[in-house]
């Protein structure tokens, strides 16, 4: 008998893309996601089962077993930190960078700076690690309207295409990580117990994003 796998899925911006992936390694959920309001859902194996939850909370999931795999963005990864996780695949959807951003022509900052973020531990870690010490202000969304508002000098947020820096007035200034894209993660504990369980699906999986690669550059 197989044993019960969970896989957990971030809802809102990356599930669209997700669900086509798991389709080609032939794990289809047993009715539509966008119109449920449904958690749990049934898929078309017995033994596989989705969770569908915010992104942030994904790597929790997985790290305390409450699922035994899912799929987040490397900036909830980075944030959350790898204890308990492996990533053993980029699925390549969702990419974008991590930066820095400010007023556009904005003067340098006098005294110490106020940085404003959903990503607070990215934020500490990239500023300690050039010796540079920042005021923290976490926020949970609309970052760009911080410096807008004087609430703070920077914001560290996700960029794709710039519209919505440009278009508050803002600009890109550094760059912390220019290699965002989701990415599978499997809990330690579950590789090891449903290790027969999980490498097909992994194999399966990398098989999709190759081909969506390849038809993507075909
Ligand atoms: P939560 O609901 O937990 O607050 P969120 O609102 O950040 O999370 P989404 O907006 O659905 O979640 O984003 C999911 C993931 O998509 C992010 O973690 C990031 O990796 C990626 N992402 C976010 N914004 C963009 C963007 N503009 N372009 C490409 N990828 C993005
Ligand atoms: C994300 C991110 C930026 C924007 C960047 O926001 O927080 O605001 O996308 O993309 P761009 O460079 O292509 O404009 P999202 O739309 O997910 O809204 P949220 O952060 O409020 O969830």
């Amino acid at each position: 008998m197989k044993q019960q796998l969970t896989i957990a899925l971030s809802k809102g911006r990356i599930l669209k893309e997700t669900l086509p992936l798991l389709a080609a390694a032939d794990i289809v959920p047993a009715e539509d996601i966008f119109s449920s309001r449904k958690l749990i859902f049934d898929t078309n194996h017995e033994h596989i089962k989705f969770v569908v939850i915010r992104a942030t909370d994904v790597p929790t999931y997985v790290e305390y077993g409450g699922a035994d795999m899912g799929i987040a963005g490397k900036d909830v990864l980075l944030e959350h930190g790898a204890e308990g996780l492996y990533e053993p695949l980029d699925l390549k959807i969702a990419r974008c960078k991590l930066m820095v951003a400010g007023m556009k022509d904005a003067p340098p900052v006098e005294g110490r700076m106020k940085v404003a973020s959903k990503f607070v531990n990215v934020t500490r870690d990239y500023f300690a690690a050039q010796g540079r010490q920042v005021d923290i202000i976490k926020l949970y969304g609309a970052m760009e309207l911080a410096p807008i508002m004087g609430l703070a000098d920077r914001i560290v947020d996700i960029v794709d295409t710039g519209n919505t820096l440009r278009a508050n007035g803002l600009e890109p200034m550094e760059t912390i990580a220019d290699d965002i894209s989701s990415r599978l993660v499997v809990g330690q504990a579950s590789m090891k117990m449903k290790y027969q369980q999980i490498q097909p699906i992994l194999d399966k999986l990398a098989d999709a994003v190759a081909a969506r690669e390849a038809g993507e550059t075909a």
